[in-house]
This record gives C-alpha cells, sequence and structure tokens, in this order.
C-alpha cells in the first residue's frame, strides 16, 4: 500500500524517484508524485493516475535536482485525484511530506490546527501529519528532527514517513511505525524505499527501519534515533535481490513470468532442505523449535487472501501427517476476537509481502496471549519475518503482479516441508511415505513445466469464456482451496464474479445458480473423492452447466462427459495444490488479457495491504 522512494545523494534524483516508483508500483497506483529541491526551493509535482501520468507532468519542468523524494498511493482518506496525491506541502511549505499508513487520530489533530488558523488543501490525514510537524517545529524553537518525534509521539496509527525541508537541501528525515521502510546505504548517497527493489540497482547494502525509529539523513550522514531519543545502531544488512528477479524478462506481464517461474520457484523453496535421495528435510529456521511442533496440541493458522488459501492447504497436511489438529483463521478475523491460545499451542502466520496490517496484529495478540508464532514470509527483512519467533523463508523471489501466483505455491511447499517434519519427528508417519513424499517433492517443478506446457491451450479455453459473467470453481479435500484460489484470481483481475465451493456444498445452495451460461471449473484428479465429484459434475451437467475439468493425463472417462478438459501430471494426492492451481491461475490470467485488464495492476487493489 502506497509506494515510497526518496533519494539523496550526487545523482539526479528526479529520474531515479520516478524508476523507483515504477518498481513499487504494485502497491498502489491511483495516483504519484515527487517534491525535489533545487535553485527554485521545495517544488512538488503530483498528478491522478500511474507514474507514467506524472513522468508527463513533469515534461518541460526544471526538475534538475540531487535531492528528492516520490510516492505512488494507494488512496485510504479521500478519493484518487491530483489534491489528494502525495508529497503534500505543509501549511507554510516549508516542509513535505509522503506517507504510507493511516493515521487514525486525524480528525482531533486537524481540528487543533484549524483552530490555530490552518486551511488544508486536501483530504488526507498525511497533509494533517504534515502540518502538525510544521506547527510543532515553528513553536518549539528544535530541530526539525526534535518536531518530527513529537508529532510521532502524539499520532495513532501507522506509518513509514519521509520529509524534506526547504531548508535544507542534504536532509531527509524518515520515520516508520507499522510500514516498511529501508534505507539504501551508497557511496556518498542515501535511499529509502517502502522495499528493496527501488535500491538493489544501486547498493547492496541495507537498513530496515525498525518501529519508532526516525532516520536522519543530513550532509552525508546517517543517524537513528528512536521516538525518545535513544540513539540506535543501526545494522547493515546485504540484499541479495537481482535486477533482473524484478523485471519482466520477455513476458508481457509480471504475473505470468511468475506463473512460468513456478518450476524455479518450487526448487528454490525447497533447495538445501530437502535431499530426497538421503532422506533428509532440514528447516534450518525451525530447527530449535521443531520438537515443540511435533508436540503441539493444535495449530491455528493465520493470514489473508491468499495466504489463507495456503493455510486451508496446510490444513489438511498437517493433520493428515501429523496428526495434529489445525484451525485456519482469517487475521483480520482473529484479531478481533479473543481467541482460545493454549498452552502447546503454536500459531503460523503466513505472509507473501511479510507486511499484512492485520496479519501483523493477528501475531502482535497471539504473542500476547503466550503462543509460539512462525512465519512463512517471502520477503527477508519484513515486518512479520521479523515479529515472529522462528520460520521459513518461502525463497519465491520477488512477486511483483498484484495477483499472487508463485508465492503460493512456495508457501504450499514450504508449508508441507513443516508438515513432514513435524509429522517425521513425531513418528506419525512411516519411514517409507516421508521418503516416498520427498522424493514426489522433488518432481514437482518438472511436473509443474509439464502443465505450463498445456498454455496455449488454456489460453483457447479462456477465449470461449471471455465474456462470462459469473464462474463456479469446485474441489474437494486438498483441491478445495485450490477452487477458492482459483476463483480468486480469476475476480481480481478479470472483475468477472467468480465463487470457490467444496463441490458437495454445490447442491446446498449454488446449484440453483447452474444453467447454460455458468462455467464451472472443476478440479477433477484421481485422488480418493474422484468418483464423488464425477457424481457433482453429472449433477453439473443434467442443468446444462459448462463444465471445464482439470484432469489427471489419462483420464478417460471426464473427455466425454464435460466441455474442457485440462490434463495435469498424475501426483501423490497430499502435493496435488501445487500442480492443479497451475491451470487455474492462467486460465485467469488468459481471460484477464483478453478482457483488456491491467493484470498487473488490478483495479483497488495493492500488493502490500498495510491497512486494515
Ligand atoms: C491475492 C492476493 C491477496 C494476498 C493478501 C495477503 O492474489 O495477493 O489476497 O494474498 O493480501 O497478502 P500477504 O500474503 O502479503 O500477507
Amino acid at each position: 500500500m502506497c509506494g515510497i522512494v526518496a533519494y539523496v545523494g550526487h545523482r539526479e534524483a528526479c529520474p531515479l524517484v520516478i524508476k523507483g516508483l515504477k518498481r513499487l508500483e504494485y502497491r498502489g497506483y491511483d495516483s504519484a508524485g515527487v517534491a525535489l529541491i533545487n535553485q527554485h526551493g521545495l517544488s512538488v509535482f503530483k498528478k491522478k493516475g500511474k507514474v507514467v501520468a506524472l513522468e508527463h507532468e513533469l515534461i518541460g519542468k526544471d526538475i534538475q535536482a540531487t535531492i528528492g523524494m516520490g510516492h505512488t498511493r494507494w488512496a485510504t482518506h479521500g478519493e484518487p485525484n491530483d489534491a489528494n496525491a502525495h508529497p503534500h506541502y505543509s501549511f507554510h511549505r516549508k516542509l513535505a511530506i509522503i506517507h504510507n499508513g493511516i493515521i487514525e487520530n486525524y480528525a482531533a489533530i486537524k481540528q487543533a490546527l484549524l483552530k490555530k488558523g490552518h486551511t488544508f488543501t486536501s483530504e488526507t490525514d498525511t497533509e494533517v501529519l504534515g502540518q502538525f510537524i510544521e506547527d510543532i517545529w515553528e513553536n518549539n524553537g528544535g530541530s526539525l528532527e526534535e518536531a518530527v518525534r513529537l508529532a510521532l509521539q502524539e499520532v495513532v496509527g501507522a506509518y513509514a514517513i519521509v520529509i524534506m525541508s526547504q531548508t535544507d537541501p542534504t536532509q531527509l528525515i524518515a520515520a516508520r511505525k507499522g510500514s516498511p521502510l529501508v534505507i539504501g546505504v551508497g557511496d556518498n548517497e542515501f535511499f529509502l524505499a517502502s522495499d528493496a527493489t527501488p535500491i538493489v540497482e544501486y547498493t547492496k547494502d541495507v537498513i530496515y527501519l525498525n518501529d519508532y525509529e526516525v532516520a536522519v539523513i543530513k550532509d552525508g550522514q546517517l543517524s537513528v534515533v528512536t521516538l525518545d531519543n535513544t540513539t540506535t545502531t543501526p545494522y547493515v544488512h546485504k540484499v541479495e535481490l537481482e535486477l533482473e528477479a524484478i523485471e519482466k524478462g520477455g513476458f508481457d506481464h509480471f504475473m505470468l513470468k511468475e506463473i512460468f517461474e513456478q518450476p524455479r520457484s518450487i526448487a528454490d523453496s525447497m533447495r538445501g532442505r530437502v535431499k530426497a535421495e538421503e532422506g533428509t528435510l532440514q528447516l534450518g529456521g525451525l530447527r530449535d523449535y521443531l520438537d515443540k511442533l511435533a508436540k503441539s496440541k493444535r495449530i491455528v493458522i493465520i493470514g489473508c487472501g491468499t495466504s489463507w488459501h495456503a493455510g486451508l492447504v496446510a490444513e489438511y497436511i498437517f493433520e493428515e501427517l501429523a496428526r495434529i489438529p489445525v484451525e485456519v483463521e482469517y487475521a483480520s478475523e482473529f484479531r478481533y476476537r479473543n481467541p482460545i491460545i493454549k498452552e502447546g499451542d503454536i500459531v503460523i502466520a503466513i505472509s507473501q509481502s511479510g507486511e499484512t496490517a492485520d496479519t501483523l496484529a493477528a501475531i502482535e495478540l497471539a504473542k500476547s496471549k503466550g503462543a509460539i508464532i512462525f512465519g512463512v514470509c517471502n520477503v527477508v527483512g519484513s515486518s512479520i519475518a521479523r515479529a515472529t519467533h522462528a520460520g521459513a523463508f518461502t525463497h519465491a523471489g520477488p512477486e511483483i503482479g498484484v495477483a499472487s501466483t508463485k508465492a503460493f505455491t512456495a508457501q504450499v511447499t514450504v508449508l508441507t516441508l513443516m508438515a513432514l517434519a513435524a509429522a517425521h519427528r513425531k513418528g506419525t508417519l512411516s519411514e517409507s511415505l516421508f521418503r516416498q513424499l520427498l522424493t514426489e517433492l522433488e518432481s514437482i517443478p518438472a511436473k509443474v513445466e509439464q502443465v505450463l506446457q498445456a498454455a496455449d491451450k488454456i489460453k483457447e479455453i479462456a477465449y470461449i469464456f471471455t465474456y462470462a459473467r459469473n464462474f463456479i470453481y469446485l474441489g474437494r479435500g486438498l483441491n478445495f482451496p485450490v477452487a477458492l484460489e482459483g476463483a480468486l484470481k480469476l475476480k481480481e483481475i478479470s472483475y468477472i464474479h467468480a465463487e470457490g465451493y467444496p463441490a458437495a456444498e454445490m447442491k446446498h445452495g449454488p446449484i440453483a445458480l447452474i444453467d447454460e451460461d455458468m462455467p464451472v471449473v472443476v478440479i477433477a484428479t484421481q485422488d480418493s473423492s474422484y468418483e464423488k465429484v464425477v457424481s457433482n459434475i453429472q449433477e453439473v451437467k443434467a442443468r446444462k452447466g459448462r463444465v471445464i475439468a482439470v484432469v489427471t493425463e489419462g483420464d478417460t472417462h471426464l473427455p466425454g462427459m464435460v466441455d474442457f478438459t485440462i490434463e495435469i501430471p498424475r501426483v501423490h494426492d497430499i502435493l496435488m495444490p501445487l500442480v492443479s492451481v497451475v491451470p487455474l491461475q492462467l486460465l485467469s490470467y488468459y481471460i484477464a488479457v483478453m478482457r483488456g485488464r491491467n493484470v498487473d495492476q488490478p483495479r483497488n487493489l495493492a500488493k502490500s495491504v498495510t491497512v486494515e
């Protein structure tokens, strides 16, 4: 949600900031803006729409500067328009501010400022914060840094902010609480960004700012203090991210690139962990906690959206292999209940971005109740990865398409490894099945590759259903969460209404929707529920529904019964979602492209949901 980039050093700031904003556009893309300081003083340029609209706005303007900051917005307070776009000037235009997050008590602060005669040009909470900081600065007589700290002590909510001041063209002040902010440390230059993607081109040395910390970059020096003015020594990490990982690499969209990356990303999420030949499985991040996981009385899995679907897959696998009861909760619901956490319970938080506000809040709640929290995150250094006691990274590489694809399969892979490790330690899994599953896991990348080869056929099917108004997705057992995921993918990028159900639930209501205009995607692989799913398909066909079935290769029965089949290779039941989800991702992608949708940046969405 909202992307932040800032730079101070010896380079041209504006092109660098614009390029960085394009890398962060997945976080929000309803308006964008930059602030610069040069001989004209502090200037702000901003525009409704994507970063390209801002680029047009900048044509012919004097934008030469070696300090600048930019923002790409996902609207919270106030509709997307030029006025609400960031950066915002302060009341006397001494400052400009960009912000990611929500200032919950902005209305009270605004009232106090209105009483002092302030006026506002936008509806945003951010402008209120900028004016508040300037007001303290002007009235306190102290430094700007002190004013920032004092203002933030009064603020309720979440923020990552960057401030530039008219009076000091060498200075950037940044602070965070609950929203990510990374500092890139170069040679006599500094970068600030919501994640490392705009920075890696210039430096691999980064500092992850912590909550309640304020970073002051001034005269080429960086200092970090806490809100109560204690100096901290920031730790410089080396980021491993390579530039090609965040570029499209010849694909039309990031989403398609990420779907096609899955053989590699699944292999990466197992790399160094699974050694089938030796019959070993190591999860370094869980080593000290594996006993606790194996002995746990209950596992509660929390996540949102696609990550929640990965949790549902994990529920089946943990219960089946490790015989540990599992509950899967939406993080947003968990955090507002009074959940019962007993001794011996483990909470697993799943998040691609590692920044989802609901998941983060749910973790804090579970922690306060004494739970041990494991994280399954993709982004190293993210807030959730740092808030958990232990965990395993998914190593899928940066996921830039807003719709999650390779992150899902990597999450399911890592959760499967966790379940296998727990079951092996607990003794609920025979050595032979353990070894068989490790071997089968190693074969998954090749099987996903095989599904990807059917892309053209899936494209043809997509063409036929491009103008459908609704879709139903059905699956049973481990393929039920896959049905949910398929429906979510379709609705978020094509804007076609789609619902996923356990196949047998259809007759309890949704069957009323079935007629010749209703496409029904059924995951009907030859697993233990195959016969039952075939009966469900017959129920759909009897009502003239049009069935697209995902079937196991060599199935001779279903092709004669349904309208279209997509074959996938035979896999062990437990590992099926890793393969069966892939055709559904492709189907959604092609339908969305044929409908002319912006698949990488679908309307109203953003990748990293850092507001509740
Ligand atoms: C769907 C999608 C979202 C995310 C959800 C959680 O394609 O991307 O549903 O899965 O917002 O995000 P993370 O996993 O970053 O916590």
